[in-house]
């Protein structure tokens, strides 16, 4: 069964569709929520379904910290959903095309340092965009730039404001992210961690 950690900051609805999704599949599990915001929606989200969570600083995250609590977890899989901090270029190593992203827009354009949550949103209408859309890519040591997984499309309506494009992206997300994991999740079953 492949462990999968979940890396939140925020309310953590992915978080959640992930959980309740791998709850069903005997391939893998989200075993940990990981967050580095104690306030963070995402870890009542977790308390109630059961899965427990770590709470880290950004200290423990650049200083080897956390990369040695999802080594001595055992995760194979590191599941970014909402989560704000730059991955350092060790936990990525450690973790070799075993860690991914979502991103609220289609990259490369409205990504990078910034361009986060409501911020994405609100450009992409200001630019008057037609479509816009979800990335799922890997994770590297540079925001928003490793490789592209899966990106699907959704319109931008003329009378959108940043908030309609938002649900409709989480829309996008919630129905997209959990699937995309699971076939990775299938490929690492075929290819056991060395
Ligand atoms: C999502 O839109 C995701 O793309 C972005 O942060 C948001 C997290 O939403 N990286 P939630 O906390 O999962 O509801």
């Amino acid at each position: 069964m492949i462990r999968i950690a979940v890396l939140a900051s925020g309310s953590g609805s992915n978080a959640q569709r992930m959980i309740e999704h791998f709850a069903q599949h005997v391939k893998g599990r989200v075993v940990l929520v990981a967050c580095d915001q104690p306030e963070a929606g995402v870890l009542q989200r977790a308390w109630d379904l059961g899965v427990p969570s770590y709470l880290f600083t950004g200290t423990q995250l650049k200083n080897g910290t956390v990369q040695c609590e999802l080594q001595g977890q055992r995760i194979d899989l590191v599941v970014l959903a909402g989560f704000m901090r730059l991955i350092p270029v060790e936990l990525v190593r450690a973790f070799p095309q075993r860690i991914v992203n979502i991103h609220p827009a289609l990259l490369p354009r409205y990504g990078g340092k910034g361009m986060y949550g409501h911020h994405v949103h609100e450009a992409v209408v200001a630019a008057k965009e037609k479509e816009s859309g979800i990335t799922i890519h890997y994770v590297n040591e540079r925001y928003d730039e490793g490789e592209h997984i899966f990106q699907p499309k959704c319109p931008v309506l003329p009378d959108d404001s940043p908030e309609t494009l938002a649900a409709r992206i989480h829309e996008l997300e919630h129905a997209h992210y959990p699937k995309v994991v699971e076939k990775l999740a299938e490929a690492l079953i075929q290819e056991p961690r060395a």
